[in-house]
């Protein structure tokens, strides 16, 4: 995490995210799920995206990672990975990329290692697809250095096991080896940690970590848990029905938060609990995202709502280098 004075955005960005909506089509109208997003990735740095159930957050790495389902549509925006804006590369190019350079991580273990296939055909696999590497005996050799330095103790055991066979944690650990396997720039990180216990949450926290130093790694760190967010991020980025609505590092978001709903986020995290708690939530629920309430979609729910607030959107403001709040309490009028 960044301590004060830290300014984790002097260094090069790998990933630009500018304006970025999706929509899905669904029978009942448009969920319009990610709207007009902005935000930016260094290299080596780890963002998280913070929110309640339904805010978006895995939609903007289904997004950059190209893992859309097929009824989702990006309605807007550029996703610039690298200096190359990866939505007006040819299929090829962009899979290319999407396949080797961006990695992606479930909270569900199913949803990333098919179950009829062993670890170690698993992790060949993408090694021959991503790394073009054919010779049999060095890509075994690179799938069990991979399962060692996920921290997996008996990599040959791990290799010739079924993911079915593996404990909770170190399935979590087998599918970072397989993430790590191509050796990305980018790994989005979505919720891994959730269906942990404490213990193992916090241990594969600290692999990431780890992991993160050792490869250069960029981390997209989506998690509903502002504790956890606390652990593991340089900067965070909040978001609530779709809209990124603050963003500053870590130690900027946990002292001295200024939008509504981030006080309420933090105010529900007890102090001394910050390492472990869930977050509790604000009373009211998440507008609809097909049918979003006009102006501030956070307005129903906020106990500084002002008239402005029901009518038009606020502007975006940057009140300190590296924090920008999306609030009309700070708009100057
Ligand atoms: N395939 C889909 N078809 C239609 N709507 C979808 C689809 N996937 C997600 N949504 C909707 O898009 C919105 C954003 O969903 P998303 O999964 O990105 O949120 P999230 O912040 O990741 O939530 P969670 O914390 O529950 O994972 C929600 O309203 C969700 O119901
Ligand atoms: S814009 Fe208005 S309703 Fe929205 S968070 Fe700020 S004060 Fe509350
Ligand atoms: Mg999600």
């Amino acid at each position: 995490m960044v301590e004060e004075g830290e300014n984790i955005m002097n260094g090069e960005t790998l990933l630009a995210v500018e304006d970025l909506s999706v929509y899905y089509y669904t029978l009942e109208g448009v969920v319009k799920a990610v709207r007009n997003l902005n935000f930016q990735l260094g290299k080596g740095e780890i963002l998280c995206l913070v929110g309640e159930s339904g805010s978006g957050k895995s939609t903007v790495g289904l997004a950059i990672s190209g893992a859309l389902p097929e009824n989702a549509m990006i309605a807007s925006g550029k996703i610039i990975f690298n200096d190359i804006d990866l939505l007006r590369l040819p299929e090829e190019k962009l899979r290319e990329i999407q396949g080797r350079e961006i990695s992606i991580i479930f909270q569900d273990p199913a949803a990333t290692l098919n179950p009829l296939f062993t670890i170690g055909s698993i992790l060949t696999d993408v090694i021959k697809t991503h790394l073009g590497i054919t010779e049999k005996d060095k890509v075994k050799k690179l799938a069990l250095e991979m399962l060692k330095i996920a921290g997996l103790p008996d990599p040959e055991r791990i290799y010739n096991s079924y993911p079915h066979e593996l404990s909770g944690g170190m399935l979590q650990r087998a599918i970072i080896a397989v993430a790590l396997s191509t050796r990305p720039k980018l790994l989005i990180a979505d919720e891994p940690t959730t269906m942990l216990d404490v213990t193992l949450q916090a241990q594969i926290l600290d692999l990431l970590l780890d992991l993160q130093k050792k490869f250069k790694l960029s981390i997209l760190f989506i998690t509903h848990n502002l504790g956890v967010a606390a652990e593991i991020a340089d900067r965070i980025l909040v978001m609530y029905a779709g809209i990124g609505l603050e963003e500053a590092s870590t130690y900027e978001i946990l002292r001295n938060p200024l939008h509504p709903y981030t006080k309420g986020l933090i105010e529900c995290v007890p102090r001394c609990h910050i390492r472990v708690s869930k977050l509790r939530y604000i009373p009211g629920s998440l507008p609809d995202l097909r049918n979003p309430p006009p102006g501030c979609p956070f307005h129903p729910r906020c106990p500084y709502a002002m008239d402005i607030c029901k009518r038009e959107e606020p502007p975006m403001i940057e009140v300190k280098t590296g924090h920008r709040v999306w609030c009309h309490l700070y708009s100057k009028r």
